[in-house]
């Protein structure tokens, strides 16, 4: 039996779902129950019958499951995919500026940890920032932690936005000279980023896309080339999805090397032995469930 049967019969034995970030390897994404963006992912694990979650993705992620959907085991079949740009933030640093900016309200970017979102007041994430920003009452918002993809929110809403100073290297290392270079010899290509590129390459894009958004994008377009600005392992969901279109990935530094630990091996031992699970304490589980929660309240 392949190794693919042997992982798709265990997490059947197991009532087990595998969910996998758009990032993930293709023979990851291949093996999964679903494939999806962050607000997908932590929808389908606060809905979902099965006993037991294995999330093929980064930290942030599994710790969002966990936070959802606390009677289920998840499971992160690699303990040290994190995420650079959720370690960017920590809850004291967020609590004085709350403290200094009492009328502002905090809404944190789902890339963030636990203890960061409980002492935040509402989480979003690429798909629904600019809704959630201007669905909360208040007219100031303190944005934690990606920089980028705070002012692409601000662009879209009349409140005052104070910024924290994180970012994704990944995306951040994706240059506005690349992105020209690749327009030029691409003319007739439709541009895409995500909002986690910087605002100079956010400017020479037709669309800024959550990794999800992008995917919906090339089911309606009638284009037949697109320069892809995000993880470069986004096109193998795309060409599954398309696979009509020609995709063109402008840098060579759009990988994120936290989402590429996960091999079909380590899902099979972690599906086996049913860790590492990833576990939140109770108080900051219950302060993050209420940041996460209405999130998913406001963005339905
Ligand atoms: P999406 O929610 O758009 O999938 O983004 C997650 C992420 O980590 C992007 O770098
Ligand atoms: Fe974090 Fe960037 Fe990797 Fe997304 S792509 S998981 S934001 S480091």
């Amino acid at each position: 039996m392949s190794i693919i049967d042997t992982i798709r019969n265990l997490a059947r034995a197991k009532d087990a779902i595998i969910l996998a970030h758009n990032y993930q390897p293709p023979e990851i994404q291949d093996v999964a129950d679903f494939v999806g963006d962050s607000l997908e992912l932590a929808r389908i694990a606060s809905r979902h019958a099965a006993q037991m979650i294995v999330l093929c993705g980064v930290h942030f992620m599994a710790e969002s499951a966990a936070i959802l959907a606390p009677h289920k085991k998840v499971i992160l079949p690699v303990l040290d995919a994190g995420c650079p740009m959720a370690d960017m933030a920590h809850p004291d640093e967020v609590c004085e500026l709350k403290r200094k900016h009492p009328d502002a309200m905090v809404i944190t970017y789902i890339n963030s940890t636990a203890a960061v979102k409980a002492v935040s007041d509402v989480c979003c994430t690429s798909s629904n920032a600019v809704r959630i920003v201007k669905a909360v009452p208040s007219q100031k918002v303190i944005f934690v932690p990606d920089k980028n993809l705070g002012k692409w929110v601000a662009r879209h809403v009349e409140k005052e936005i104070l910024l924290w100073e994180g970012f994704c290297p990944t995306h951040q290392l994706f240059t506005k000279s690349e992105l020209l270079n690749a327009k030029r010899k691409h003319p007739d290509a439709v541009v895409m980023v995500h909002p986690e590129c910087d605002p100079e390459v956010i400017d020479l894009a037709d669309e800024i896309l959550s990794t999800s958004g992008m995917v919906n994008f090339v089911k309606r377009t009638s284009a037949k080339k697109i320069i892809v600005g995000t993880e470069k392992e986004i096109i193998h969901r795309l060409k599954r999805e398309a696979p009509h279109v020609e995709y063109i990935l402008p840098s060579d530094k759009l990988v994120c090397p936290n989402m590429k630990k996960i091999t079909l091996e380590k899902l099979f031992r972690a599906l086996s032995d049913e860790e590492p699970a990833i576990a939140v304490e109770e108080q900051i589980r219950q302060q993050a469930f209420r940041c996460l929660e209405k999130m998913l309240e406001l963005s339905n």
